[in-house]
């Protein structure tokens, strides 16, 4: 069978994560092209990759037949347009999350991937992480009774950059780095998500307080789910120590634990008593195989004709639950969904 043909758009920090996968090491796939409007970009995709066909214009790769499949990973603003342009074209798509910047345009997304008969795969990479897939193995068969309590973090090192402040676009943290924390309570818990109730600080950056005074470097959400299972996720920006994200289910009859951060697998013991390990420092480090193997699972599901494991509707739910979350953080109170009750 040949090859799935892939065009990676958008070739900054995440989408060469992916045109490295597509360029070796996917199997039945090939990177056949690259679009980016930066002449950098491009040069560097190609100066890297060896790519045959480059576009400036993601809507002229979208025309070309032979390509039957595109991983959209440009800011999300463009998220909606490209991915419905591309199902309409007949092509496979792979989106990164945050899926758009509404419910809405998720709901767009998903009708023209439906109506084309073309598979929508979400970029939740943590759900094609080992010790998360072995976690959620450990819940299905029974290991710690029945799941109570799901408890997910993740905290970035990098100082935020400036479009971050207006937590009314960028979201703040829930958005840059919740939002694969809230894929995860829904996935491990099996249910939705019925309240959020969220509460944060500005304890890092003071200097950008009076301009910004709704921006949050630590949030705290607690949750309770459809079917009476409770969560909690915490997130921050820019502590500085490492790129931290763990996990923690409390069931009836046991507990399961997942997130050890080091970089390296050597620990260094001084004459003062101190252990020292090098901490990882980047979510391209500690996810790196998972995205390779959610590359690999894009294609399988192709191949297969089987529906994706991260799906638009899964993308879609998060986008509804960083909502909920920063609805919650600016208003001081419980935000309920109750489309399902
Ligand atoms: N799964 C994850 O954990 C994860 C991690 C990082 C980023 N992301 C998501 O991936 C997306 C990209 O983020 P990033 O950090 O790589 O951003 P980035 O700024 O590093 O890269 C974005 C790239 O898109 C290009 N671009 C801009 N307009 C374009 C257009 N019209 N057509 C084609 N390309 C265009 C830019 O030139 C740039 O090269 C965002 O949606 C982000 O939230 C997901």
């Amino acid at each position: 069978m040949a090859p799935i043909q892939v065009c990676v758009i958008g070739c900054g920090r995440a989408g060469m994560i992916h045109a490295r996968d597509y360029a070796g090491g996917v199997r039945g796939a090939r990177l056949y092209a690259i679009a980016d409007p930066s002449e950098q970009a491009r040069e560097n995709a190609q100066a890297e990759l060896g790519v045959e066909h480059v576009y400036a214009d993601w809507h002229e790769a979208i025309e070309n037949p032979k390509i039957d499949a595109v991983v959209v990973v440009t800011p999300t603003a463009m998220h909606r347009d490209i991915v419905v342009t591309a199902a309409e074209a007949g092509k496979h798509v792979f989106c990164e999350k945050p899926m758009a910047a509404s419910e809405a345009e998720c709901e767009e997304m998903i009708a023209a991937c439906d109506k084309n008969g073309t598979k929508l795969q979400l970029g939740f990479m943590r759900r094609f992480d080992e010790s998360l897939q072995h976690a959620r193995r450990a819940i299905d068969e029974g290991q710690i009774g029945d799941v109570v309590l799901v408890k997910s973090l993740t905290r970035g090192p990098s100082h935020p950059k400036p479009w971050m402040y207006n937590v009314r676009e960028s979201y703040g943290p829930i958005g840059e780095v919740n939002s694969h924390d809230l894929d995860t309570l829904r996935w491990f818990a099996g249910s939705e998500v019925r309240s959020i109730f969220a509460q944060g600080g500005n304890f890092r950056s003071p200097e950008v307080a009076d301009e910004f005074p709704e921006w949050y470097d630590t949030v705290t959400m607690s949750l309770t789910f459809d079917d009476g299972k409770l969560g909690l996720v915490d997130g921050a920006q820019y502590v500085q120590y490492g790129y931290d994200a763990r996990v923690e289910v409390l069931g009836t009859e046991g507990s399961i634990l997942v997130g050890q951060q080091p970089r390296e697998t050597f620990v260094v013991t001084g004459s003062d008593g101190q252990v020292r390990r090098p901490m990882n420092n980047s979510w391209t480090y500690l996810f790196r195989e998972a995205y390779q193997r959610e590359d690999q699972a894009f294609i399988d599901a192709i191949v297969r004709d089987e529906e994706p494991a991260a799906t638009g509707h899964d993308g879609l739910m998060a986008v509804r639950l960083v909502n909920m979350g920063l609805q919650s953080l600016l208003e001081n109170r419980v935000v309920v969904d109750d489309s399902r009750a």
